[in-house]
């Protein structure tokens, strides 16, 4: 994989588990330095040479702020951060609207906060660049959970703000739009789709997963963790300095734009 010359430190947002912890080793594989930071205080325990671990709430300014300043020589940063309501979300009325606010605050507010703390210093530095995990639930109206989808649907449109904002001083926004991969979250909305339901009505997780892959994705499908660190690491690449504002769905074809 060809790299930018001073490719520098990787800072990966939501690195403790699932996505960001394929994506922590795919830049460490790759030769680069990675801070790994998560609320999950278990990411304290990722000990692979190269790696330094800290524990931040994307949703607290300061905590990210305060890395953002501990990081030198950072080159790019991946928001991998995501959280889901919980709830069965159709009709959108099983979502009560107060608690939007915690998924909002998480998937966008924490992008934000991410983006406000390192975007100047990376314009500083005048390269690298910035990728946010976003979701083909926020292109599509998704109805699996209102709040969640209209949390990426928003960070796709930041996406275009920032990377708008910064290509002037050589920095890439981009997000990258997963369709289903086998992580704790995804696991978390069959739970959500499955309560309620009596023992003998309940598909399996395997079960619930294949049927929605059949219905949904043209080339039918999961989507590995692999796939989706290649594509992270390609996108923080020289390989990919023409790519920015982009949102680059990995998800089998379930999304498709002209
Ligand atoms: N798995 C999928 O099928 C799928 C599909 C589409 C999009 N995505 C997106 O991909 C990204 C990664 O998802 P995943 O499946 O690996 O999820 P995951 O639940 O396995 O991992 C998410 C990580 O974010 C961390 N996190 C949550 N709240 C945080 C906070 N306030 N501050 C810091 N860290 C926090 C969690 O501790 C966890 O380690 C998310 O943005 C998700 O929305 C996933």
């Amino acid at each position: 994989m060809e790299r930018e010359k001073d490719a520098g430190t990787v800072v990966v947002l939501g690195a403790a588990r699932g996505i960001g912890r394929a994506v922590t080793d795919a830049f460490l594989d790759s030769g680069c330095s990675v801070v790994a930071a998560d609320v999950d205080n278990s990411v304290s325990r990722m000990s692979r040479a190269g790696v330094s671990n800290r524990v931040v709430d994307v949703t607290c300014l300061e905590q990210v702020d305060e890395l953002a300043r501990e990081c030198v020589d950072v080159s790019h940063v991946v928001f991998t951060v995501g959280v889901g309501s919980g709830h069965r979300g159709f009709p959108f009325w099983n979502v009560p609207p107060a608690e939007w606010r915690r998924v909002l605050d998480v998937n966008l507010i924490g992008a934000v906060n991410v983006a406000h703390t390192f975007g100047p210093r990376l314009a500083e530095r005048g390269s690298g660049s910035i990728l946010f995990f976003a979701s083909v639930a926020g292109q599509i109206g998704s109805q699996t959970d209102p709040p969640y989808s209209a949390s990426k649907a928003a960070l796709i449109n930041f996406t275009q703000c920032a990377a708008k904002d910064l290509a002037p001083f050589g920095v890439r926004v981009n997000a990258i739009a997963p369709g289903m991969v086998k992580t704790d979250l995804n696991q978390s909305v069959w739970e959500a789709s499955v309560r309620g339901m009596s023992a003998d009505q309940q598909p399996t997780y395997e079960e619930w997963a294949a049927e929605k892959i059949r219905r949904v994705s043209p080339l039918g499908r999961w989507q590995e963790l692999d796939e989706i660190a290649a594509m992270t690491v390609f996108l923080a690449s020289d390989a990919a300095r023409n790519i920015t504002g982009q949102t680059i769905n990995i998800d089998g074809g379930q999304v498709m734009h002209s």
